[in-house]
């Protein structure tokens, strides 16, 4: 077969898949109000990861405490998935702990290190794709700018969909994008509802559709089928690139309240949003499906930091803000309270310069404030 050919064969068996993988989408989501036993597993993660997590789980201990003596909360380290272990094992989530993943219901993540080009796909991409994450929540909020913004990412498709798995002919590379009706219709539904019970009145769809034509113009069209369903929530679109500018106008972007979009669009914006915040550091993200969910630190593992000898100043705010929602979707929204509450009075900043502390102090003053 000439390279073309093979091309050609290759991409119809991602097309292929990618059909499959519609058909298996499910719906059966996990009911944590009756649920009589929770597992929540632990991943340390890569660089910063581990010494991050260990903050989050002093802050899990103490605030689970009760639970986790009646046995109604389990919580469980899952080890392995670092990026020695990944890239002995040549998987991006070795089977081993992929099934240990599974027997748990919710995860709270450190960062881990994906290695930029070669084969290897990135862990979080991996683990959206296993377990069906498909709503990535981002919340951003700035009180004293009136900004609250919460981005609704599909996690799960788009330019994502086939990760390391594009197809290269001489001269030439080619990666693919795919939006699928069901999976679209899915975070505009988790969106929509999530608007609609926050009391939220607007939604801001965000694409590329003058360009991306048929997958953004798919995603676009079918949010507003979406929004029929939602006649008390305003609906604007706009495209990424003037969305971007839309968040360092401070003369509009308090306006903003749900921003729903593609894969590739929502992890671009939702940096800058987190920058706009504070940085990367102070944001949270959660990775949610039906079945399981998955809650981390919106930032990388930050290798340079320990590089430089300065990891005692690696920021746990943005892994406490992923745990409080962590919280929150298992029905523990008294305890998402009191961790978000702490957060907010601590009068302490993590930094390396004379202004701020250390993760470990900042966490003490947190543990206190609880
Ligand atoms: C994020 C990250 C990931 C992404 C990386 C680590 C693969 O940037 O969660 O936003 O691109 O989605
Ligand atoms: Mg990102």
């Amino acid at each position: 077969m000439n390279e073309l050919d093979l091309a050609c064969e290759s991409f119809r068996k991602l097309l292929q898949e990618q059909m499959q993988r519609v058909e298996h989408m499910n719906s059966d989501k996990t009911d944590f109000t009756s649920k009589p036993c929770i597992t929540i597993g632990l991943i340390d993660g890569d660089g910063i990861g581990p010494l991050i997590m260990k903050q989050a789980k002093r802050v899990m201990g103490k605030l689970l405490d009760d639970e986790i003596s009646s046995g109604t909360i389990v919580v469980k380290d899952i080890e392995g998935l670092t990026i020695e272990n990944r890239l002995q094992k040549k998987q991006a989530v070795p089977t081993e702990v992929l099934e240990q993943i599974k027997t748990c219901d919710v995860l709270l993540k450190g960062p881990t290190t994906t290695p930029m080009g070669g084969k290897m796909e990135s862990a979080n991409v991996a683990l959206r794709r296993e377990l069906d994450l498909y709503a990535n929540v981002r919340p951003v909020s700035i009180q004293d700018q009136n900004i609250d913004w919460v981005f609704y990412r599909e996690n799960t498709e788009g330019e994502y969909v086939l990760g390391s798995r594009g197809v290269e002919l001489p001269g030439m590379a080619v990666d693919f994008k795919v939006t699928t009706d069901l999976g679209t219709r899915r975070i505009a539904r988790a969106a929509f509802e999530y608007a609609k019970h926050n009391g939220k009145t607007r939604l801001s769809i965000v694409t590329k559709a003058n360009i991306m034509k048929k997958t953004d113009g798919k995603f676009t069209a079918i949010c507003h089928e979406v929004a029929k369903d939602y006649p008390g929530i305003t609906v604007d679109d706009w495209y990424i690139d003037i969305m971007t500018a839309n968040l360092v106008n401070e003369q509009i972007r308090d306006q903003f309240q749900v921003v729903l979009l593609p894969n590739l669009y929502g992890d671009i914006i939702t940096d800058e949003a987190a920058q706009i915040q504070g940085g990367v550091g102070t944001a949270g993200s959660a990775n949610i499906g039906d079945r399981f969910a998955m809650f981390e630190a919106i930032h990388g593992s930050a290798p340079r930091l320990i590089e430089q000898g300065l990891q005692d100043y690696a920021n746990p705010a943005s892994i406490l803000k992923a745990e409080a929602m962590l919280l929150r979707h298992i029905c523990r929204a008294d305890k998402a309270e009191r961790l978000e509450k702490a957060m907010q009075q601590c009068p302490l900043m993590v930094s390396v310069d004379d202004s701020g502390v250390t993760g470990e102090s900042y966490t003490d003053a947190i543990l206190q404030l609880l």
